[in-house]
């Protein structure tokens, strides 16, 4: 089966996870301990229904939005994630390429596999930085600075992890950075040659942006992995987050939030976004379902600051869900993931059209010409 097959994120998945090693695939896919998150969030979609309109002349519709004071081709972005490298090699670019042509945000994460300044040469205008907050501060200070001098509007500063996760498919896998060579792992690229070839050719997936904060002697790999292992803050308090939020000029978002006390607390330190999160699954096991905490979080926001949110998204009409139920925009992570492994670059391209179009038919089908009706109420009436 090839990409032309694929007519769901659901079938690139199942194209990228015949693509790839099992231990790469499973990195992706994965989330915590028994995923009872990442299942819940990827489930809890279904249970928003949205009664069908006739009657309205959708001849045009528009799926375009206006957020952090710029339009966007569609109401939706890619969500941050790291070591994307194992998707395909090259994968950070590819779906920063694929994005920025039709029109949608992508955000970089700290731990990503390709430069800022590399990112932003190919997206122009529609990069994002995701920050994580290192230990060190100044580190952090030096990254932000690194993004706004690539023109970097949006930074999102993720505070969802202050420890890992602890995803069980990776410890079972032994995955491990750089890679440990042992009969099963070999096995494993043995059998996947395209993806091992091109991994051979373009390098072992590594952390570039903290590169130069690595002393010199943690340049060797396995070093430079477990300095990398100690770049997490867990004491990022929200006088943190205020020092963080005084030092950036452009736009505020924090990342992982999903108590309305926190959302609070956003608010109070400035924060000009609040997404509401569970990291896609990969940290506290017991967190509810993004979109349950959504109305609490609105309430608590009270229309003051774009509430965006991620988890589970795998359909167009996921984010007309979401959309209708307030959010004012939504992230994937995954899909586009799933595509990269499926066909590289035009996979990944093959995940956003295929949200793209799923969006389009979920507006027309609802009686929406654009965007604004989906967010007047579950059940969007016309005129
Ligand atoms: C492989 C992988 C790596 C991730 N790495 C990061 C990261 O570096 N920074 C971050 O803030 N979130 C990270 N996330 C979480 C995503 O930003 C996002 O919240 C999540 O993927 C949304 O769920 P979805 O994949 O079901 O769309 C990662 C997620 C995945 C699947």
């Amino acid at each position: 089966m090839g990409l032309e097959h694929c007519h769901s994120i659901a079938d690139l998945r199942a194209l990228a996870r015949r693509r790839l090693p099992r231990f790469a695939f499973e990195y992706l896919d994965g989330g915590a301990e028994d995923e009872v998150a990442l299942r819940r969030a990827c489930r809890s979609w279904e249970e928003v229904t949205l009664t069908p309109r006739t009657g309205v002349d959708v001849a045009r519709r528009d799926p375009g939005v206006t957020l952090f004071g710029r339009r966007w081709a569609a109401p939706f972005g890619i969500s941050p994630t790291g070591l994307t490298g194992l998707a395909w090699p090259g994968a950070d670019l590819m779906i920063v390429r694929a994005a920025a042509a039709r029109g949608l945000p992508v955000t970089l994460s700290t731990p990503a596999t390709a430069t800022i300044e590399s990112a932003a040469a190919e997206a122009a205008s529609h990069l994002w930085y995701q920050l994580y907050v290192p230990a060190r501060l100044e580190i952090a200070f030096d990254l932000m600075r690194r993004a706004r001098e690539a023109d970097v509007d949006v930074l999102l500063v993720t505070m969802d992890v202050p420890v890992p996760g602890k995803r069980e498919r990776d410890l079972r896998n032994g995955f491990s950075l750089p890679f440990r060579m042992t009969p099963r792992l070999m096995w494993d690229l043995v059998t996947h040659p395209a993806w091992s070839f091109a991994t051979r050719r373009y390098g072992e997936p590594r952390f570039v942006n903290l590169l130069p904060y690595a002393p010199p002697d943690a340049q060797g790999a396995r070093s430079l992995a477990s300095f990398m292992a100690g770049q997490i803050m867990p004491s990022l308090t929200w006088d943190v987050m205020r020092q963080l939020r005084d030092a950036w000029p452009g736009h505020f978002v924090v990342k992982g939030v999903m108590h309305p006390d926190d959302a609070a607390q956003c608010l109070a330190i400035g924060a000009d976004g609040i997404l509401v999160s569970t990291h896609g699954g990969r940290q506290l096991d017991a967190a509810p379902a993004p979109l349950d905490a959504l109305p609490a979080i609105l309430r608590a926001v009270g229309g003051r600051v774009p509430v965006l949110i991620d988890g589970g998204v795998r359909r167009g009409l996921d984010i007309a869900r979401a959309l209708s139920l307030g959010a004012a925009f939504v992230m994937a992570g995954r899909p586009t993931l799933y595509g990269a492994g499926a066909g590289g670059e035009a996979g990944a391209g093959r995940a956003l059209s295929i949200l793209l179009d799923e969006l389009d038919r979920a507006m027309a089908l609802l009686g929406c010409q654009e965007i604004a009706r989906l967010r007047v109420g579950r059940n969007p009436l016309p005129g």
